[in-house]
């Protein structure tokens, strides 16, 4: 339990947090990739070069500086950071690093007179219990997952039984479990952790999970990132025979239960989480509006299953938006999505929920579209395809 005087303390430093909040994540992150190359493996990279995940740590950090009275405010971040450290296998005893890490950062960065004995003792209590909170909240995570028919905890090997090319970009491998046995089940919207070593290095992605849960296999579709290891890896080593380590499903970014009519927007490689909402929710005959972005037909996957789905299913509407059409490529609009289209393509009663996923500019704009067009933000659901961060409106 952390006394009064550490709370005071620790709130106390909230201002200085809140100016140099990234810079100190920043210094982290280097101390603890630098020395512990044991925790290494799970973080990417790429994120810690665009700053992103230095951010999106600085933030959780902050809003549990701002909410230590009253620890239940953090709810939605809580369950958020949770479903990410549980897709990549973050493990109880790697928080003492990370403790240690962030101790000696404070320390470094905010200087000793600043950072004294006293300020790090209330910090180390206020660590411990938020690593507490994220240990307890993780295990019963892992527990769950394991415990439900055709879990499992920790890797488990797949074989890759099918491997489809979807588009110059993104190629889909079907996974069924190599040891023969049940497989989970998974929320709609949900992704798996990826275990891989790769020239001698363990690396760790997240994929979405692309068709619908159906007890035998997996699907993921990945799209080749120029210059990207894992993504390269997966399109230029990986066939089918070959076995790949997986860790459970996990996520938030799942189809909510209702009946109101359901907008699916997405754009490039984003549309893969909305293919399995859409493929679960076909059966209930709920209305459909699915709405994708692409550059052009070329790198445009899962256009023709879409439009088959749509001539099996009438409430379901599909439309498609070129950025860079080429000659004689068809699509319902072309240039970036505008209000204007959008607010054709939703249905007129705007009491509808929203899922929408693609890079971060087109996210804040059709954030922006949904808002303006009268969507209620409570209906309006979102996930990055990395670190969370702020979509500016
Ligand atoms: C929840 C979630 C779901 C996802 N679902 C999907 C999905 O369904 N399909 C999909 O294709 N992807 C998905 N992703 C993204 C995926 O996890 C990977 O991030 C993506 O495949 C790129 O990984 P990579 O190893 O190929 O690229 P990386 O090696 O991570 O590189 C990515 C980019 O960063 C650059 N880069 C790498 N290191 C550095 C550095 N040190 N400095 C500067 N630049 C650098 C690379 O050149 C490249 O352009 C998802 C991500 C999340 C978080
Ligand atoms: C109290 C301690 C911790 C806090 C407050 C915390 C907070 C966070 C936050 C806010 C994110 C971003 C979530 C998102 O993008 O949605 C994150 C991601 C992550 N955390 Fe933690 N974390 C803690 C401990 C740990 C530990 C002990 C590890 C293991 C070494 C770890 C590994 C990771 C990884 C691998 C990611 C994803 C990084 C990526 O996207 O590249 N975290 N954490």
């Amino acid at each position: 339990m952390l006394s009064a005087q550490h709370r005071a303390l620790v709130k106390a430093t909230v201002p200085l947090l809140e100016t140099g909040g990234e810079a100190l994540t920043q210094h982290f992150y280097r101390i603890m990739l630098g020395e512990h190359p044991e925790v290494r493996p799970l973080f990417n990279q790429a994120h810690q070069a665009s700053g992103d995940q230095p951010r999106a740590l600085a933030n959780g950090v902050l809003m549990y500086a701002r909410h230590i009275d009253r620890l239940e405010a953090l709810g939605p971040l809580v369950g958020q950071i949770v479903q990410k450290h549980v897709s990549l296998q973050v493990l109880p005893e790697q928080y003492p690093i990370v403790g240690a890490c962030l101790l000696r950062a404070i320390r470094e960065v905010l200087g000793e007179e600043v950072a004294t004995d006293e300020v790090l003792a209330a910090w180390a209590a206020a660590y411990q219990q938020l690593a507490d909170l994220l240990i307890g909240a993780e295990e019963e995570v892992y527990a769950a997952s394991a415990s439900q028919p055709g879990g499992w905890r920790g890797t488990r090997s797949f074989e890759v039984v099918r491997r489809v090319r979807e588009s110059d970009e993104i190629v889909s491998f079907h996974l069924r479990p190599a040891d023969g046995g049940a497989l989970a089940d998974f929320l709609p919207g949900q992704y798996i952790g990826l275990r891989l070593v790769i020239d001698g290095e363990e690396v760790r992605r997240n994929y979405s999970l692309s068709a619908a849960p159906n007890g035998r296999d997996y699907r993921i579709s990945v799209k080749r990132e120029a210059g990207g290891k894992v993504s390269g890896h997966l399109h230029e080593q990986v066939k089918e025979g070959d076995c790949l380590e997986l860790f459970p499903p996990a996520g938030e970014f799942v189809l909510r239960p209702s009946r109101k009519p359901l907008a699916l927007i997405t754009a490039g490689v984003g549309i893969t989480p909305a293919l399995s909402m859409l493929e679960a929710v076909l059966p209930s005959g709920r209305p459909v509006h699915f709405i994708h972005c692409a550059r052009h037909a070329g790198v445009h996957a899962f256009r023709d299953w879409l439009d088959g789905q749509a001539a099996k299913h009438p409430q379901l509407r599909h439309y498609v938006c070129y950025s860079e059409p080429r000659p004689d490529e068809r699509a319902d609009a072309v240039g970036l999505l505008s209000r204007e289209r959008l607010a054709d393509w939703l249905p007129a009663e705007r009491d509808l929920d929203a899922y929408f996923l693609g890079p971060k500019p087109f996210m804040a704009l059709v954030k922006r579209h949904l808002r303006e067009l009268g969507v209620p933000e409570g209906q309006c659901h979102y996930e990055f395809f990395g670190p969370a961060s702020a979509l500016d409106n």
